[in-house]
């Protein structure tokens, strides 16, 4: 468990399963992160024993709330993350919409980032998202991500084309920002 001042990045188990999958199933996750969908039982189950064995992930469920009550609102993850370069891609959502616009993301993306850097000792955290879609890259501009570059019609949304773009932070930046001690 990490603890922030109002969320929590919690173990994801098999309890949470049947909730996450409520999660990405809903058409505003799926348009924010740009899956396809929906998903079956069959794949979520399939999806879920990948990551419990998969060392190159990191899955946390966000919890509203500060320690071992904080309740499960959204999951937060780093994947291909590369021990080599010392690099992962970050991703994010909230799953409930009434815990958005409560600064939980944004609190859970610096706990993460800081177990990214801190913790697992990684150099670069970096991110893809439609520049379409405004909370998020506000989400990230705010943190600090530096926007590196965009790939052009990179993604299929609504039957439109859209472009991604890619960001990414250094550990020497986040620690310039936030400090290396945990308030
Ligand atoms: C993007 C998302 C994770 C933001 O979560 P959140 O908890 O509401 O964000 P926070 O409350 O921590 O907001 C932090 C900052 O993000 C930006 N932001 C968040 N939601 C916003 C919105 N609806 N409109 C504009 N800016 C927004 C703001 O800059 C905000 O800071 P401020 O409140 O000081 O203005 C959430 O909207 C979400 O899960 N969306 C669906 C899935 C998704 O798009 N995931 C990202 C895929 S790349």
């Amino acid at each position: 468990m990490i603890i922030g001042k109002t969320a929590t990045l919690l173990a994801f188990d098999q309890t949470w399963l049947g909730l996450v999958q409520k999660w990405v199933n809903r058409p505003d996750v799926r348009s924010g992160t740009g899956t396809e969908g929906p998903v079956s039982d069959f794949e979520h189950r399939k999806w879920y024993e990948r990551i419990l064995s998969d060392r190159s992930q990191r899955v946390f469920l966000i919890g509203q709330g500060q320690g071992e009550g904080a309740v499960p609102v959204g999951l937060i993850g780093l994947k291909n993350v590369n021990q080599r370069y010392r690099s992962a891609e970050y991703w994010i959502y909230l799953g409930e919409p009434d815990a958005r616009r409560k600064g939980l993301a944004e609190e859970a993306t610096i706990l993460i980032l800081r177990f990214a850097f801190m913790g697992l000792g990684l150099n670069r955290i970096y991110l893809r998202v439609m520049q379409c879609n405004a909370p998020a890259v506000r989400l990230y501009e705010k943190v600090g991500f530096i926007l590196e570059g965009v790939a052009r019609e990179d993604f299929l949304l609504n039957g439109r084309f859209e472009n991604s773009a890619l960001y990414s932070m250094l550990s020497r930046e986040f620690e310039e920002k936030f400090g290396r001690e945990t308030n």
